[in-house]
């Protein structure tokens, strides 16, 4: 193992990574999440870290320690994520990797106060939340990119066109709906897709598919 040693597949390469979920806050006491536990992208860092890369690790709120050797920006929301990941790319940047789990909507509002419960039912306005990766990959000035994909049907079609809809090089495809497998597990198995091919890894530990996702991702980098 060529550890902090620079002189694995991602030698000299600057590589940022987007980890966790996001937290959108409803009131002082109160947000919307997603599942994840971040450990997809915490085991990515390493990997990239033990491949020679220096590596800043954009994480959302996790129960994870901070691998040596890594510089992690804690983020809460994804408005949050978008502003810390682009000035990372800005500070150079040849590989983005966004493993996070991005919550897609956030309360249109934030009460200043605990909202009290009053009716039966309510309603709960919702905006758009911005797409770090896509607006990444779309950077005149982007690196290469890679996107991670939690399906739960028609895994690779919904990836490939997730792929090409936000001009990655890449995609790695998660199928959530297996037992045991993906969110809060030490375990995964995945398809990654690229432009004219693919490769299943796994079902193995998140350690084992994060090395050979970083050889994966290295062996393409070079051609670029
Ligand atoms: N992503 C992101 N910012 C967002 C949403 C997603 O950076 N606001 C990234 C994720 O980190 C992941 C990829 O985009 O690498 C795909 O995320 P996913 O949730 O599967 O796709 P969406 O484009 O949000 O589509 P949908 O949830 O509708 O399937
Ligand atoms: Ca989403």
């Amino acid at each position: 193992m060529n550890k902090h040693s620079g002189a694995g597949e991602l030698a000299g390469r600057r590589v940022v990574i987007t980890a966790g979920p996001t937290r959108e806050p409803i009131d002082p006491v109160r947000y919307i999440t997603n599942h994840s536990s971040g450990k997809m992208g915490y085991a990515l860092a390493v990997a990239a870290r033990d491949a020679g890369a220096s590596v800043v690790l954009v994480s959302g709120p996790v129960n994870l320690p901070v691998p040596v050797g890594i510089e992690v920006r804690p983020v809460v929301t994804a408005e949050d994520m978008l502003k810390a990941s682009m000035d990372a790319v800005d500070e150079g940047c040849d590989l983005f990797i966004a493993t996070a789990a991005v919550a897609d909507y956030r309360p249109e509002n934030r009460a200043d106060d605990k909202i009290k419960k009053s009716s039966e039912s309510m309603a709960l306005p919702l905006v758009r939340n911005p797409d770090t990766l896509a607006t990444i990959a779309g950077r005149p000035d982007a690196p290469f990119t890679v996107g991670f994909a939690a399906e739960t049907t028609d895994v690779a079609s919904y990836a490939k066109d997730k792929m090409q809809r936000k001009k990655l090089h890449m995609i790695v495809a998660n199928d959530v709906s297996v037992p045991g497998l993906g969110f809060n597990s030490d375990n995964n198995a995945v398809t990654v897709f690229w432009p004219d091919g693919q490769e299943a890894i796994g079902p193995d530990t998140k350690k084992a598919i994060a090395s050979r996702l970083v050889a994966l991702i290295g062996e393409h980098l070079k051609q670029e």
